[in-house]
């Protein structure tokens, strides 16, 4: 429960839950539901992006949460993205509104480019991040959003936006699980003090099925879900596990009450081949 609780302080002053809850195809009537037990069972970190067509669904299900447990709205940590297609100054500005119009709240606590979105048809990448980093700078500035930050950015998208940035990212949410640890990615956002959050840690369930996490969970009583998460927040880096079912939603919450032995958590890091999508950003153009 600690790791649910504790926060990470980001280079913006603010501090941010070591673990969260991802909403990514969670079916829109089940997503409000699972977003206040996830809330309920102790996470205080959600993840959704303008793209899951589910803010207005995430925001209810923070309400209700709120409602049932007495918690405020400081308490929570919400994070949304920016879709590639809604880059650029004015159209970055635009699509925040937007987003927090659905979501139904007063501040986004970490607002991220979903993308860095590089060609076929984006040729001109660099100077349209640049310009959607001017507008989040703005929103900051504003006190619309408390932190800002980038997703899917690898060393050489992140090098250019620095150069004409006045905020330098805060976290860069990245593919990260066993198999997929992208290793030069970690280091250089570490050594640029941004935070890293891992997406599909679970390697979007196909992590289950992998025989030597199913071997080393017996020995640790748990989970394999518990395993995992446990592994990527042993390493310092946020797990944003996602679940629609009430019962492994409580279950990736008593993930962090245990200790790996470094042996162990070496062995996780040097696996291979355990699925998840392992997807190179500049395969996302669209
Ligand atoms: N920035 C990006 O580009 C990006 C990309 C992908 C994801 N994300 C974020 O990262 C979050 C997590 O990634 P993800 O959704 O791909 O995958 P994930 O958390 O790695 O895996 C989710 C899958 O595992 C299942 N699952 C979860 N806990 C389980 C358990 N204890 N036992 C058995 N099955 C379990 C879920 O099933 P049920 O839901 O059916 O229970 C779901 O099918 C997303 O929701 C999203 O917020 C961001």
């Amino acid at each position: 429960m600690g790791t649910l609780k504790k926060r990470i302080m980001m280079n913006s002053g603010c501090g941010i839950p070591a673990a969260g809850f991802g909403t990514w195809q969670s079916e829109p009537e089940k997503t409000a539901a699972s977003v206040c037990k996830a809330i309920e069972c102790g996470f205080r970190h959600i993840d959704t992006a303008s793209l899951y067509l589910n803010e207005a669904e995430v925001g209810e299900g923070v309400r209700m949460a709120l409602e049932k447990t007495g918690l405020s709205r400081e308490e929570i940590f919400v994070t949304t993205k920016l879709w590639n297609t809604d880059r650029g100054y004015g159209r970055t500005l635009r699509a925040f509104e937007a987003s927090l119009n659905a979501l139904g709240l007063d501040y986004i606590d970490l607002y991220l480019i979903h993308w860095p979105a590089v060609p076929a048809q984006y040729e001109c990448w660099r100077q349209l991040n640049a310009e959607t980093w001017k507008a989040m700078e703005k929103l900051v500035d504003d006190g619309l959003v408390r932190s800002i930050g980038v997703s899917n950015f690898m060393p050489y998208h992140l090098e250019p936006l620095m150069e004409s940035a006045r905020i330098i990212p805060a976290v860069n949410q990245i593919e990260y699980h066993p198999g997929w640890i992208q290793p030069e990615c970690v280091d250089f956002c570490r050594s640029h003090g941004m935070v890293v959050e891992a997406w599909s840690p679970l390697a979007g369930g196909d992590a289950l099925k992998c025989a030597t996490l199913v071997e080393m969970a017996s020995r640790y009583g748990c989970s394999v879900s518990q395993l995992v998460l446990n592994w990527v927040a042993s390493n310092g880096i946020i797990p944003l596990s996602k679940s629609v079912t009430p019962s492994r939603i409580e279950e990736n919450s008593r993930s962090f009450d245990f200790e790996l032995s470094d042996e162990d958590r070496a062995a996780i890091s040097s696996l291979k081949g355990v699925g998840g999508k392992c997807r190179l950003p500049d395969t996302v153009t669209y």
